[in-house]
């Protein structure tokens, strides 16, 4: 199934605990893009590598009190970068605030996150569909916000051969899930080549989690 996004920006329930909330960071862009450059210009983004040894497609980077960080040891959280040992910069209020609202918007009071993954496609990276489940405390939603490029979001199930919605996400949208929803598959189909006024030629999505 295909899903439109709707030219007047209301939220679209996708299942129990998941909204899509279109255009939700669009108020706040002035204050946010200057932040998210400013962050990889000082943290340059780095491909992670996948447990089987091989390079992640998408560059990441992160803030907050712990850093997703990926290795042949697995997937899981770090207060330090592991390149560098140093703690990661904080997450800068606009941030906090866009996700504290996103979540409300959604239904989730007082989400507090400790951990922003930016993720950076450029034309050609995708996300195969995976679960977020690294985390220690699955009471508390996951909120993405999109930036840049559009990109064409998977939106699962509880199995992994669940056929997935395809959500058309575009600059300033912001995707919540939780509750019910907080361990379905998701993943972001190979993004296309194009330009944004903002980004240039990348998609970046941050990902706000409480990790610990
Ligand atoms: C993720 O699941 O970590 C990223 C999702 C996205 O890029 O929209
Ligand atoms: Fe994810």
């Amino acid at each position: 199934m295909d899903l439109f996004s709707p030219a007047d920006h209301t939220p679209v329930a996708l299942a129990e605990g998941a909204t899509w909330l279109p255009g939700f960071a669009l108020p706040m862009m002035q204050t946010l893009w200057p932040c998210v450059a400013e962050a990889l210009a000082i943290q340059p983004a780095m491909h992670m590598m996948t447990p089987m040894g091989y390079p992640m497609s998408v560059k990441t980077a992160s803030l907050g009190e712990w850093g997703w960080v990926g290795s042949q040891a697995g997937y899981g959280y770090s207060a330090q970068h592991p390149e560098t040992g140093q703690p990661w910069p904080p997450i800068p209020a606009v941030i906090m605030q866009l996700a504290e609202a996103a979540a409300m918007a959604a239904g989730f009071a007082n989400f507090v996150p400790d951990s922003c993954l930016i993720n950076v496609y450029a034309p050609g990276s995708k996300m195969g569909l995976h679960q977020d489940k690294d985390e220690r405390d699955f009471s508390q939603p996951i909120v993405s916000v999109s930036l840049g490029l559009p990109a064409t979001f998977l939106w699962g199930g509880h199995r992994r051969l669940d056929k997935p919605i395809k959500l058309p996400l575009v600059h300033g949208d912001v995707v919540v899930w939780g509750g019910a929803s907080r361990r379905v598959y998701h993943g972001v189909a190979t993004v296309k080549p194009g330009q944004h006024p903002l980004t240039g030629a990348q998609r970046i999505n941050l990902t706000l989690r409480k990790a610990r």
